[in-house]
């Protein structure tokens, strides 16, 4: 038998559609773009969705809205797919990698205090020459040294070495980029605690986390966060909200001096879609749980346009900057010019990207759109179906299910306990694909690939986690429309090789 890592599911509608808008005569982003983006921004919450080509283009401008400059530094995990740290270097600004929980994978809060402290104080770019990472690399030990002297270290809010100004050469920490790893989502209070704390803007990759959601016990309207201080927070509506921004950027002028220039001039504020929250206690991913939540509809995501992505934020101003900047800083699309009686002329405002969905692709997407809960339930159950089969099987950690979350279980990511075993885990991925079952690894860590390493001097002791968990990970078959068949078949291949190399 053969079983695939991935297989689409596609229907009919979604086919038919695809005919039509090529029958329609309008390809690129149009009117199925324009549906597409209302009816995500209703199934995630939001009050404000810009179509996209990918998930990174999500993110760069993200970054790019809220103002990300050169040299600034972004906290965002180690263990996450390349895009996530891309997007912050397309600017010249600085990942500053953190470590992961070992059960969940995602993104180790305690380590991004860490990484704020002095002893990570000045991980910006070092060139890309491994003598100058070897040269950052022993100045970083010899200020560990001293700061150890002088048993000193700026938890809390220090990113500085004194307690004092900022070392020379020391990223300005600005924002954090949280993954929910194959969409099991992070504790969101969480990061929003440590956001308000350390100032910073949250960028979410929501990647894996569509549609997914956690399970907020403590929200309330006047505890988000920075609505309480001040902005609107009575839940007016869309309307409401959007004056909430503006409250907001004025609001954050006055806030410790870390008023920053232009569109990003502003705190999170993830604070002002409280009225979009429908649930008091599911908060659904994007409805709010970071200032921009990113989402892709690669081929094999939840639900998939072929290639795509999708920007959500409860910030008007952000979202107007992004879909500026989503097509070559024009001030008006092509489907304004050609559709409603606009004029033909456009204005170049920005140096803008290429990164607009096509009307092709959101065809595929309305339909998919309509059908990610059923999908979402299928693979619950495909999860459900391993969790079982693999319970007793000594070699192999599962997935923790999440007890407070809904998970979009893009993912079905297991570890091995290679103590118990006497092959490693590229030797028991050979042995799955010998049996015909396709699976993969999420993922090799950021901080063990030759850029990161080269450039910022990243070691794998600063990594302790994700470096010895991602040596034991392996991502099953996991997709809607999986039999029952394929599904035993993979379990039983997973136990018949544990067995057969058990130590
Ligand atoms: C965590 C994460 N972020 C971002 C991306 C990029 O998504 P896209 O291919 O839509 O750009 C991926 C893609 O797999 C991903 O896994």
């Amino acid at each position: 038998m053969q079983v695939p890592f991935f297989r689409p599911q596609l229907g009919e509608q979604e086919i038919d559609e695809v005919v039509a808008t090529l029958r329609s005569g309008w390809l690129t982003s149009g009117a199925r773009v324009k549906r597409f983006e209302r009816e995500f921004a209703e199934a995630v919450g939001a009050p404000h969705a810009v179509a996209l080509n990918s998930c990174t283009a999500a993110l760069h401008l993200a970054v790019e809205a809220l103002g990300l400059k050169p040299g600034q530094g972004v906290l965002l995990p180690t263990m996450t797919f390349a895009a996530t740290a891309e997007v912050v270097r397309y600017l010249g600004a600085v990942p500053i990698l953190v470590d992961c929980d070992p059960i969940s994978l995602n993104m180790n809060l305690d380590d991004a205090a860490r990484k704020l402290s002095a002893d990570y104080a000045d991980y910006t770019e070092t060139g890309s020459r491994k003598q100058k990472a070897e040269g950052r690399r022993q100045k970083a030990e010899g200020r560990k040294q001293r700061a150890e002297g002088r048993g000193q270290k700026a938890e809390g809010g220090g990113r500085t070495a004194d307690g004092g100004g900022k070392e020379a050469g020391a990223a300005e920490v600005v924002g954090i980029m949280p993954v929910h790893v194959g969409g099991m989502m992070m504790d969101v209070a969480a990061v929003k605690e440590f956001a308000t704390k350390h100032s910073l803007w949250v960028v979410e990759d929501a990647a894996h986390a569509f549609p997914a959601a956690w399970k907020n016990c403590e929200l309330r309207i006047a505890d988000c966060g920075l609505a309480a201080q001040g902005a609107k927070g009575d839940g007016q509506g869309a309307k409401g909200d959007e004056q909430g921004a503006k409250v907001e950027g004025e609001r954050a002028k006055g806030m410790g001096g870390q008023q920053r220039q232009g569109i990003g001039a502003r705190k999170s504020a993830i604070s002002n879609q409280q009225s979009a929250i429908s649930n008091p206690v599911w908060q659904r991913c994007g409805e709010g749980t970071a200032d921009v939540s990113c989402f892709s509809f690669y081929a094999n995501k939840t639900i998939t346009t072929g290639e795509g992505g999708m920007a959500a934020t409860g910030d008007a101003d952000l979202a107007a900057r992004m879909r500026l900047m989503s097509l070559h800083g024009l001030s008006q699309d092509a489907w304004e010019r050609y559709s409603g009686g606009s004029s033909w002329d456009y204005r170049i405002v920005a140096p803008g990207f290429k990164y607009n969905l096509t009307d092709i692709a959101a065809a595929i997407g309305i339909h998919q759109l309509a059908r990610a809960e059923e999908m979402r339930q299928e693979r619950e159950g495909v999860a459900r179906s391993y969790l079982e089969a693999l319970a007793d099987c000594e070699q192999i950690e599962l997935p923790p299910k999440g007890a407070s979350v809904i998970h979009a279980w893009h993912l079905f990511a297991i570890k091995l306990r290679l103590e118990r075993l006497t092959i490693s885990r590229d030797q028991f991925i050979e042995e799955l694909k010998k049996a015909g079952v396709g699976c993969s690894v999420h993922w090799r860590p950021l901080h063990l690939h030759p850029y990161y390493q080269e450039t910022f001097g990243w070691r794998p002791e600063d990594f302790p986690v994700a470096t010895k968990v991602w040596e034991r990970l392996i991502s099953l078959p996991i997709f809607p429309g999986m039999i029952s068949e394929e599904i035993e078949y993979v379990a039983e291949m997973m136990r018949g090789i544990c067995e057969a190399h058990r130590r």
